[in-house]
């Protein structure tokens, strides 16, 4: 009965061209976003910008999950209705971010070991007693001179299957985000050599914990050139390592790939994901997206904190959300 449940769930996360909407930026991250566009950064703030999210009329056509942060799944409208409830009245399933964070890995100089699993058991009860049935967890992965090493690909791959492993007994569906970040002056052709392996590492470690692969989804990063790589490469290139990548490592029985954006422009991303669905009519998985930055930057860049912008900020989200939308079906245009 369960497997049944985390199965349809999954499936609705990537069906129908929709694609998920992630709002868990931790308040750290949350604040650093709008100091840079002088919004306070309080709680109400924080309150008011999710609100402006989740209740943009029309989103539901392009948004299949939303992933809340924790402080923002215990909030409510100016009304008084709770996010949750808000969500799943527009059609929305309501996730989870469940990691506490990336922190130092011992012993490896400049790389990272996400944390949270410890009484991960119990939190994931509470959310799924609130209404949540996916969560997310992310991993870091950072490129450069001699990283990633063994050490932290493989301490990162565990940690993700100990969390799918315990979503799925809580069952909520895991969003397995392993992210190979974009920063750095490597080419496509390294970042394609890493993220296959972390990939590979990632599934391996999935089946040793025994974790039901129809009842995931993957997140990985795109393939993607260093952000300060000399060489930028096209879209098409982009778009072809990307699912080269995946093929190669990404069994079929997983529903569906969503991914994040990276810090890539809006556009951008929306470009890459249409082309992935141009050149690759039948792919194992559905290819989706899950982005933070990539559907929410220009929404924030025009609420700026002001009550008076809200109409216009949520017609900018809708439409970064319809652009993706006509990304999976190969429709988009810049
Ligand atoms: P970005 O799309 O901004 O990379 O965020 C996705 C995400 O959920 C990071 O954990």
């Amino acid at each position: 009965m369960r497997s049944h449940e985390l199965i349809d769930t999954a499936r609705a996360l990537v069906a129908n061209g929709k694609g998920l909407l992630a709002m868990d930026e931790s308040n750290p991250t949350c604040n650093k976003r709008f100091a840079r566009l002088d919004i306070p950064q309080t709680e109400a703030a924080r309150r008011a910008y999710r609100e402006l999210l989740v209740t943009t009329p029309g989103l539901g056509e392009c948004v299949s999950g939303a992933i809340p942060y924790d402080e923002t799944i215990h909030q409510r409208t100016t009304a008084g209705a709770p996010f949750v409830q808000v969500l799943v009245g527009a059609g929305i399933i309501p996730g989870i971010k469940v990691d506490t964070g990336a922190k130092g890995l011992a012993g490896h100089p400049g790389e990272t070991i996400t944390e949270g699993l410890d009484g991960l058991r119990d939190r994931l009860a509470e959310y799924a007693r609130m209404g949540a049935r996916f969560a997310k967890w992310r991993a870091v992965i950072a490129l450069g001179a001699g990283l990633p090493t063994r050490g932290c690909v493989g301490a990162n791959a565990h940690a993700l299957a100990r969390y799918a492993a315990l979503c799925q007994e809580a069952g909520l569906v895991p969003v397995v985000e392993p992210e190979v970040l974009m920063g750095g002056a490597h080419t496509l052709g390294r970042c394609r050599e890493v993220t296959e392996d972390v990939l590979r590492t990632v599934v391996h470690q999935l089946d040793r914990q025994g974790v039901m692969l129809e009842g995931v989804i993957l997140k990985p990063n795109m393939v993607l050139p260093g952000s300060t790589c000399p060489d930028q490469d096209g879209v098409e290139a982009v778009a072809d390592a990307t699912l080269h990548c995946l093929l190669r490592t990404v069994p079929a029985a997983v529903p569906g790939v969503a991914f994040l954006s990276g810090g890539q422009s809006a556009e951008l991303a929306s470009a890459r994901l249409n082309a992935m669905t141009v050149r690759f009519r039948s792919p194992p998985w559905a290819v989706a997206f899950s982005f933070a930055r990539a559907i929410q930057q220009p929404a924030l860049d025009i609420w700026l904190g002001r009550d008076a912008n809200v109409i216009a900020a949520q017609r900018a989200l809708l439409h970064r959300a319809r652009c993706n939308r006509a990304a999976r079906r190969g429709d988009y245009t810049a």
